[in-house]
């Protein structure tokens, strides 16, 4: 790997100032959760504008489970620009769409023939699942969780549970949305989760009218909270029973994060559609619709799709950036880096009373802190701490009270331990008499 080691001497503007710049020229709504502007990053370093050295544990939020910058995806894109941009695949298409498709076909849980479609966001994947599901199963409502995160686009944000800062004020949302709890069911046998399912079809909307049921093998943004194995068990056989599609959003849990390419493949859980992005397009927007054939093309020609959708540079960099996760064993990566935290967090947890659990699958691993009065702070107190001290973190939860994990999966095992020891560090200064100000100072939570 190439060192990161910059020209310091590289002119141009500072952070301070572009933090101004910002303020001034970007609307308000889009959230910054680290106050740094990058200059340059490779693997799992990250190095702003004023030559300060980052740890990146957030990977630009789980897209980079291959690392920045990894060589053989520039090397695709650079390739790919030397031949063609943008022809728009619904007009003259181009190979590594379709190459991309097969690769996803393959690789997509469960048994059968599949077909796949491409757009650029995580949300845009979400729409169109939901669009397949309707017009496959002629039902008009769609099941969700309680926690989940689907994205921010108004069906997305439908389905997405968490009001602020997503939803409030933006509403109103789409109909025929019903949402069931999930952490709660979580925490109970596949039985009680069969219960709650049959007093939502009995109670909230009939099973004859639902279409599909949308969920997150694994909560994001929600908590990163892992089911019992019985829990897709449950739900596969309800849905199954009374002909409602599944759709597994695998947006932030797939491409080796848990330790398998998809998370659905830890529970035998097999979806009928699957929804992936972020790592998908090795730092490039691209996002996926693969499912199987029969539904896939159920609708007719002109009714999915896109003007950028699967664009030839993100289509190159996804099928360069799925081969180093084969070839460099990213899901063995992902179990020995998830071991190594959860020996570290397990003794934090024993250690500070403020730690009320660790949690997670693979690499998609976090702990959250207690909510109990000024303590409702010390996530964001301990990401601000982290960052200071040259790591990047992120939090999480619909309290914002979970600190998580998604950093690139080629990090070192030297990076990995010396941003352990800065986390180690900020823990301990919650619990000295530096905390309130760690409490108090700084930005809000994401
Ligand atoms: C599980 C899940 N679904 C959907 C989305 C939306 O993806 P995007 O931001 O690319 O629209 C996200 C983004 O964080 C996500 O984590």
């Amino acid at each position: 790997m190439k060192s990161i080691l910059l020209k310091t001497s590289i002119p141009g503007p500072r952070s301070s100032e572009l933090a101004r710049r910002r303020d001034s020229a970007v609307a308000r709504g889009v959230y910054q959760s680290t106050p740094i502007f990058v200059r340059q990053t490779e693997g799992a370093v990250i190095v702003d504008v004023d030559g300060n050295r980052f740890i990146d544990l957030a990977g630009g939020i789980g897209c980079l489970n291959a690392g920045h910058r990894p060589e053989a995806v520039v090397d695709a894109i650079r390739r790919q620009a030397e031949s063609y941009l943008h022809t728009c695949f619904m007009v003259t298409p181009y190979e590594p769409y379709v190459r991309l498709a097969e690769k996803l076909n393959e690789l997509a849980p469960g048994p059968g023939l599949k077909k796949t479609v491409f757009f650029n966001s995580g949300a845009e994947a979400v729409e169109n699942g939901v669009k397949i599901a309707r017009a496959y199963t002629r039902r008009p409502a769609i099941l969700c969780f309680e926690d989940a995160f689907h994205g921010r686009t108004m069906m997305a944000l439908s389905l997405t549970s968490k009001t602020h800062p997503y939803k409030a004020g933006f509403g109103p949302f789409a109909s025929e949305v019903y949402r069931a709890p999930l952490a709660s069911c979580y925490c109970k046998n596949g039985t009680d989760f069969a219960n709650v399912l049959e007093d939502i079809f009995a109670r909230s909307v009939a099973a004859e009218s639902i279409a599909a049921v949308i969920v997150e093998p694994v909560l994001g943004e929600g908590g990163f909270f892992a089911p019992p194995p019985e829990f897709f068990t449950t739900l596969q056989s309800l849905c199954r029973r009374n002909g409602i599609l599944l759709i597994a959003d695998e947006i932030q849990t797939g491409f080796a994060r848990t330790g398998h390419m998809f998370a659905s493949e830890h529970f035998g859980f097999e979806p009928d559609l699957l929804l992936t992005a972020k790592t998908l397009g090795g730092g490039l927007p691209l996002a996926a619709v693969t499912g199987k054939a029969e539904i896939m093309d159920h609708t007719p020609p002109g009714s999915l799709g896109g003007t950028f959708g699967g664009n030839p540079l993100a289509c190159a960099a996804a099928l360069a950036t799925i081969e180093i996760i084969e070839r460099e064993g990213l899901c063995d990566r992902a179990r020995f880096l998830g071991e190594r935290f959860r020996k570290r967090a397990s003794n934090w947890a024993k250690r500070y009373c403020f730690i009320t659990d660790v949690r997670g699958l693979g690499a998609m691993q976090a702990f959250e802190f207690t909510r109990d009065g000024d303590r409702d702070e010390l996530a964001s107190a301990l990401t601000r701490f982290c960052l200071t001290n040259g790591v990047i973190l992120l939090t999480a939860g619909t309290y914002s009270n979970v600190v998580r994990l998604l950093m690139p999966l080629v990090i070192t095992d030297a990076e990995f331990e010396e941003a352990m020891e800065v986390v180690e560090r900020g823990l301990a200064a919650l619990e000295t008499e530096r905390a309130p100000d760690l409490v108090t100072s700084g930005r809000p939570s994401l």
